[in-house]
């Protein structure tokens, strides 16, 4: 493994208020930089100050979307020390993109070591206020300066990382979420399973209509029938039927969350029965009518466990458990957030200390 080389910023930031974080506003100090050329390969790896790219007008990311990204967390422990969840899990997620991108597949381990050491060397940047972390945003991007389609011959890897409070500015209060019926996400043979920007892009448009009716989230229906839940963009899906807990099946158009992947151990692990399952928006609503919905929630690594309390679909509108947390929320909330933050012992090897 090339050896990553450090250049130190002699110009750190003010750090901000801990308490007003957000998510995705504020940046650190460092950022891994690493280049691919298809003569040479991966190379040059580097942590060096944070700090704007010069690339070409004619990149080929700017004209033809090629980029994959991805999402995972430090978290700062009671006694100080910091550790990762899941990491090996978010860079094979990377490969699955990278290869359906056509873009070069990165070595592992350099992956890894790459997200210690920029945690490690940003470590001050780590927050301790209760239900904060330090986001880590690792992303991929074709450069070289074309514009006819292809794929391109040059990339840049580049791990950022920013201090994060709640996804949601509700916090632990239940989102509304509205059902899109005219945009489709994605679709099976497309790339909705991959982390990549055009999956997001695609979301805008119905975002800004959800946000007008004052919906926080879109719940993306399937793009066949338009009748199937499957997922919303910022978060896997989950619904409480009597003692049924069901989520979206994985069948190539929506994400393979590792939160999702992690929710569904928790739950096997006490005994519940998980079905992964299609339900349709129907279903719900009847089962809703009948009273057997009774709780529902999104999972995330941004947005955690985020309880959902209302749902608009055209003109029906539904309430979940009075628009308040429901118990089962909030048990795997508090157990997922215990393993991550260290509150309690982890049966599963998911953590990874960094000191
Ligand atoms: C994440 O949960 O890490 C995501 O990537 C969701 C969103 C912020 C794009």
């Amino acid at each position: 493994m090339e050896k990553i080389k450090i250049e130190r910023n002699t110009s750190p930031k003010t750090k901000p208020d801990p308490t007003k974080l957000g998510f995705g506003t504020y940046f650190s100090d460092h950022m891994f930089v690493l280049n691919y050329d298809s003569e040479v390969g991966w190379h040059d790896p580097r942590i060096v100050p944070y700090g704007p790219f010069s690339i070409e007008p004619s990149a080929m990311v700017l004209h033809y979307a090629q980029e994959v990204f991805e999402g995972l967390k430090a978290y700062r422990r009671a006694d100080g020390g910091v550790q990762l969840f899941r990491p090996q899990s978010n860079i094979r997620r990377m490969n699955e993109s990278c290869l359906r991108m056509s873009i070069p597949t990165l070595d592992e381990d350099l992956f890894l070591e790459a997200m210690k050491q920029l945690v490690l060397l940003d470590i001050d940047w780590v927050p301790s206020e209760p239900d904060t972390s330090l986001y880590i945003r690792p992303f991929v991007f074709a450069t070289e300066p074309h514009v006819g389609v292809h794929a391109s011959r040059q990339y840049i890897f580049c791990i950022i990382t920013s201090p994060v409070g709640a996804y949601y500015p509700e916090g632990m209060n239940p989102v509304k979420i509205f059902v899109e019926n005219q945009d489709v996400r994605a679709v099976k043979g497309g790339t909705g399973f991959s982390k990549t920007g055009g999956n997001y892009a695609a979301t805008l448009r119905a975002g800004e209509v959800a946000e007008r009716l004052g919906y926080a989230q879109v719940l993306w229906l399937d793009g066949i029938h338009r009748k199937y839940i499957e997922e919303v963009g910022s978060m896997n899906v989950w619904f409480l039927l009597d003692d049924e807990v069901v989520t979206p099946p994985l069948g190539g158009s929506i994400l393979p969350g590792i939160t999702r992947a992690s929710c569904i151990d928790i739950l096997k692990y006490w005994g519940y029965t998980v079905s992964e399952r299609l339900l349709s928006i129907d279903e719900l609503l009847a089962a809703s009518a009948a009273g057997s919905l009774k709780e529902a929630w999104g999972s995330g690594t941004a947005a955690v466990i985020s309880p959902i309390g209302d749902i608009l679909y055209g003109d029906k509108k539904i309430t979940i458990n009075s628009g308040k947390i429901g118990a089962l929320t909030q048990k795997l909330y508090d157990f997922l957030t215990g393993i991550q933050w260290g509150r309690i012992d982890d049966p599963f090897g998911w953590i990874l200390k960094l000191n």
